[in-house]
């Protein structure tokens, strides 16, 4: 009876305090669907500047809780965010679509950490080590195949052929660039109504998904007869793609071999539209925000002075690396990141019920002037030494934060900057005009709008080729 009676106080507790829970206010029926797809971002900072650090929403027809903020971004790294918070339903449509039983996004707890541990080699920074001889190569191709001297380039999908290029050569000796536009979509279609779901389910049945959603499938069985005869001769290589095989063949309970196409496919998934996006907005900041390029130039010139470039110098690229976290900041590829409550979850004087659709605005600080003053301004320097806006506990946060963080992170950081050395130490770029300001998109990533473009007015440098570095043993 006593049991029953602290159950009953604590859910009478539950619901009084989740009343509490302010309602943003949105057109009826409507909601906030229209801010909110709009721009997420702006979205979420206006609601937490009216409505404090816990809100409930109206969205896409769903009613939503939202908590934001520093403590919010704080949150997702303790055990309590850690216990209290899941993925599991945000990518269970996902999963189910490709007909299979597991996605490292998907799965929590000790599943995920195992899943983490086979790929965490394969997706760090080691894995291009020795490599970025090849990787400025690749480079150099694509300057040649989609930036020629005289056009304007649309910037986000030209990033994409070189992403798609880097990604490939390096985790499976191949690039599949026919394959972009169809991963493009596939990509698109599939966050947009199983993901983020912000699009009706219908979509899926349209021809332009279905054909693109066969190529990938056939990308994905491709991938699968490769590695297959890899490790039948019992070479499978040392890069993620070996390593995801390998735990199939050790442990095929746990990677099965219907998740092998999803898994083998997935770091163009997760690869393609971050990079293109974020590397896409640094080069409008770049181009846009005077007195910056110069100094993007002389840096990257002097890396490729050098014969031979190592990961030391790629992280070494200061400035280039600080356009890049500035880009993250203002136009972050994850605004919120979404998630379950596992149990009545108390944050901030509030309870938000168990099994309730969460998401978690880990970008909101991003945008307070209490921590990057004129937030809204393109300013690399905020990062340096001296200032280090950044590093306050919960204000910055473009990679995700918690267990889900993302797990390319340091590997993504040396791409972006060899895509942004080698582009501007070859090239004389500029925006179409002056006065161009940058259009956006919502989805199914946020990021520069595909018609972003800009002019190659010439050529910088010749494409001199690096000498390879020699890895010690
Ligand atoms: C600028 C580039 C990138 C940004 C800003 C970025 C951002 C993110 C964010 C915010 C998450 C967390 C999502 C969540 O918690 O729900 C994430 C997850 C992930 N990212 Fe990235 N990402 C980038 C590039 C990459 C690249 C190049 C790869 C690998 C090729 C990658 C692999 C992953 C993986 C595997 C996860 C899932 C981690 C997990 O669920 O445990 N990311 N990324």
């Amino acid at each position: 009876m006593a049991v029953r009676l602290i159950s009953m106080a604590s859910e009478i507790d539950v619901e009084t305090k989740s009343a509490k829970i302010p309602r943003v206010k949105g057109i009826p029926f409507v909601g906030s669907t229209v801010e909110m797809a709009k721009d997420p971002a702006a979205f979420f900072v206006r609601a937490y500047r009216d409505y404090g650090p816990v809100y409930q929403v109206n969205v896409f027809g769903r009613k939503q809780y939202c908590i934001a903020g520093v403590e919010a971004a704080k949150l997702m790294s303790t055990k309590k965010g850690r216990d209290g918070l899941r993925s599991k339903e945000f990518w269970q449509d996902f999963v189910d679509h490709f007909g299979a039983s597991k996605t490292l996004t998907q799965i929590d707890g000790e599943e995920h950490r195992k899943m983490r541990g086979i790929m965490r080699k394969g997706f760090s920074r080691e894995a291009a080590a020795g490599q970025y001889h090849m990787l400025t190569e690749i480079g150099d191709k694509s300057i040649t195949r989609d930036w020629k001297t005289g056009e304007t380039v649309p910037v986000v999908e030209a990033f994409q052929y070189m992403i798609v290029q880097m990604i490939g050569e390096m985790m499976s000796g191949d690039a599949p660039l026919d394959y972009v536009k169809d991963i493009r979509t596939n990509i698109l279609f599939l966050l947009n109504t199983l993901v983020a779901r912000v699009r009706p389910k219908i979509m899926l049945q349209s021809p332009k998904f279905k054909k693109a959603s066969k190529r990938v499938d056939e990308l994905g069985e491709k991938l699968i007869a490769q590695f297959k005869a890899y490790a039948d001769s019992g070479e499978l290589p040392d890069n993620l793609l070996g390593d995801v095989y390998q735990a199939h063949i050790d442990d095929p309970e746990f990677v099965q071999a219907r998740d092998l196409a999803v898994l083998l496919t997935g770091p163009y998934v997760a690869g393609l539209d971050t990079v293109a996006n974020s590397v896409a907005a640094a080069t409008y900041g770049i181009l846009k925000t005077p007195g910056v390029l110069e100094k993007v130039q002389a840096e990257a010139d002097a890396l490729y002075a050098k014969d031979t470039v190592t990961e030391a110098d790629i992280r070494g690229l200061t400035y280039i690396q600080n356009c890049l976290k500035e880009a993250m900041r203002i136009w972050p590829i994850a605004v919120a990141q979404m998630r379950t409550t596992n149990h009545d979850l108390e944050f901030e004087g509030h309870i938000i019920p168990k099994d309730e659709l969460i998401f978690i605005g880990t970008s909101v600080p991003h945008f307070m002037e209490e921590y990057f003053p004129d937030p809204y301004k393109f300013d690399p320097d905020r990062f340096s030494d001296e200032r280090r806006e950044h590093m306050k506990p919960g204000v910055y946060a473009p990679f995700g934060r918690g267990p889900h963080s993302c797990l390319g992170q340091n590997l993504a950081e040396v791409l972006m900057g060899v895509i942004m050395a080698r582009l501007f130490h070859r090239l004389d770029l500029s925006l179409e005009s002056p006065d161009y300001v940058l259009k956006t998109k919502t989805a199914p990533t946020p990021g520069p709008a595909m018609s972003f473009s800009v002019k190659v007015n010439g050529e910088r440098h010749p494409a001199k080729p690096l000498i390879p570095e020699v890895l010690e043993e």
